[in-house]
């Protein structure tokens, strides 16, 4: 069986960064399932704007997303969103259209087919509960809202936009809200996860308590 590791967290986790390097050092593919539903919310945004849109129309656009991970970016129709996909707003639709539970189903196979050989890393909401249960190891990441609050100011600082730290801590308590009281595929861990509050950690020691887990694992 291809070997796979899951980390599943909150927003501003430090997840992707931690998933991505953690592919690097051991030679596996990478999947951020954030992406994919961060891509439906832009493609909904894109189709409709600003209008309300009914579940079903969602879920119809499901089918007509061609989403593309390249060496380049992430493409969506042809075009480089990769930017575009980091946007809060962006982050806030993909947690919305990310609680239809057919939405869900229908994105099942298109992420499960990123397991090759030699291996997967991959990060998101549940990835260790839904997508890949049987995964060889299971991470829930999580640090306090403030933490992420404070990690995600400092990037956007990067990027020159301009945002309270306030406004993000309120945007994070809010989307943690909507993942974790969603009736299907919720934020949550079991007791076959391995759980681990990087709150004090840097990503070069989260990624070392992980890399050895993963070696006993
Ligand atoms: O990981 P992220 O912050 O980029 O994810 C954006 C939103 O997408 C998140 O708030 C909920 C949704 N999501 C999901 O429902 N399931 C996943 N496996 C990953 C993300």
């Amino acid at each position: 069986m291809v070997p796979v590791i899951t980390i599943d967290g909150p927003a501003s986790s430090g997840k992707g960064t931690v998933a991505k390097l953690l592919a690097k050092e051991l030679g596996f593919h990478y999947l951020e399932s954030g992406a994919i539903y961060r891509a439906l919310g832009l493609w909904v945004y894109r189709n409709y704007g600003d209008t309300s849109v009914g579940e079903s129309q969602v879920v119809d656009l499901v089918s007509t997303m061609l989403l593309e991970f390249t060496d380049l970016g992430v493409i969506l129709g042809g075009e480089n969103v990769t930017d575009a996909l980091r946007e809060e707003f962006v982050g806030m639709l993909a947690s919305k259209y990310g609680s239809i539970p057919e939405v869900r189903a229908r994105l099942l196979q298109f992420q499960r087919d990123f397991a090759k050989e030699p291996g997967l890393v991959t990060d998101g909401r549940d990835m260790g509960s839904v997508v890949f249960p049987a995964a060889k190891l299971k991470v829930f990441l999580t640090a306090s809202a403030e933490k992420r609050a404070e990690r995600r100011y400092k990037q956007l600082q990067l990027f020159n936009k301009s945002v309270t730290i306030e406004a993000i801590l309120q945007d994070i308590i809010a989307r943690d809200e909507q993942d974790s009281n969603r009736s299907t595929a919720p934020l949550s861990y079991d007791s076959s996860f391995k759980v681990l509050d990087n709150s004090d950690l840097t990503i070069e020691e989260t990624i070392a308590v992980i890399s050895k887990w993963y070696q006993k694992s």
